[in-house]
């Protein structure tokens, strides 16, 4: 077995990358911290514009040479820096959408000087023309009104009707609340359900994602689910045994300590 698979290191990710070697793994999911001042309980997220945009380019350069020439990479950003992260990566990789996740944020006051900003901006890029995406692992079924609605003599055994349709680029699904089933202590937490879709559809049964911000550990969580593994990185101790709380309960790996590698190079 790869020494590196199925692990979290608890370390600075620009530090680790050597860990893992180059056309290695099958997809790239990056949530960085988004350049807003967010409290990770670490200065991560207080650049300043320029330096935090020199600081996402070297991460990018170091973390793109893992992935296989059929490889591709998700990454969660906001408007704010989306343009600037977009032309850094559209110079090295293909684009292949840019998909709007709306977090259902409830119409309560917001902004009065601006409209109130409820989506972030997901990048979707592949290394390669070739790149692997399995839609029909994310088709969406037909509701049974529409399936009724479509029970005309032409739509009987339509494949379509029975495969359900593919998602289109905007994803419309709750943030995660406190109150919310899923919720771990950590402030940027994402959906299983949106980090699954990515998985699914981007990584082959069996293949490898890397996440190099791992927070609160949603992409190992989500690849394990699937069927998948996962490699990562996490700078915070306390969200590093958050991740391996959360994947104990997928996995059954109480206090797994190959989850925590904090120190030597394996
Ligand atoms: C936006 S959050 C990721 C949230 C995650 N997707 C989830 O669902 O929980 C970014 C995370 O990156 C971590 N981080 C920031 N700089 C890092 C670095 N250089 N190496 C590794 N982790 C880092 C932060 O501590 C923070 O937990």
């Amino acid at each position: 077995m790869n020494s590196w698979r199925n692990r979290v290191f608890c370390e600075d990710a620009l530090d680790g990358a050597a860990r893992i070697p180059d056309k290695s793994v099958d997809l790239v999911i990056a949530d960085p911290p988004y350049g807003l001042g967010k409290d990770y309980g670490n200065d991560s997220d207080k650049l300043d514009a320029a330096d935090y945009l020199e600081w996402m380019e070297r991460w990018i350069d170091l973390i793109l040479p893992k992935l296989k020439d059929n490889g591709s990479l998700y990454i969660f950003l906001t408007w704010r820096y989306s343009p600037e992260v977009f032309v850094m990566l559209k110079q090295r990789m293909t684009m292949i959408n840019e998909i709007i996740w709306d977090r259902r944020v409830p119409s309560m006051g917001g902004s009065t000087r601006r409209y109130s900003s409820v989506h972030d901006t997901i990048g979707f890029f592949a290394k390669s023309k070739d790149y692997y995406f399995e839609l029909d692992a994310v088709r969406i079924p037909y509701d049974a009104e529409t399936k009724k609605a479509r029970s005309r003599s032409i739509f009987v055994g339509a494949k379509w009707l029975e495969i359900g349709y593919n998602p289109k680029d905007l994803w419309s699904v709750s943030r995660l609340h406190r109150e919310h089933r899923e919720r771990a202590d950590h402030p940027t937490q994402k959906p299983l359900e949106i980090v699954e879709r990515m998985i699914k559809a981007s990584c082959p049964p069996g293949g490898v994602v890397l996440d190099p911000f791992m927070g609160s550990g949603t992409t190992a969580v989500a690849a394990r689910q699937c069927g998948r593994d996962f490699v990562g990185f996490e700078l915070n101790p306390t969200y590093c045994e958050l991740i391996a709380a959360r994947l104990a309960r997928v996995e059954g790996l109480a206090g797994e300590a190959q989850l925590l590698d904090e120190g030597a190079a394996s």
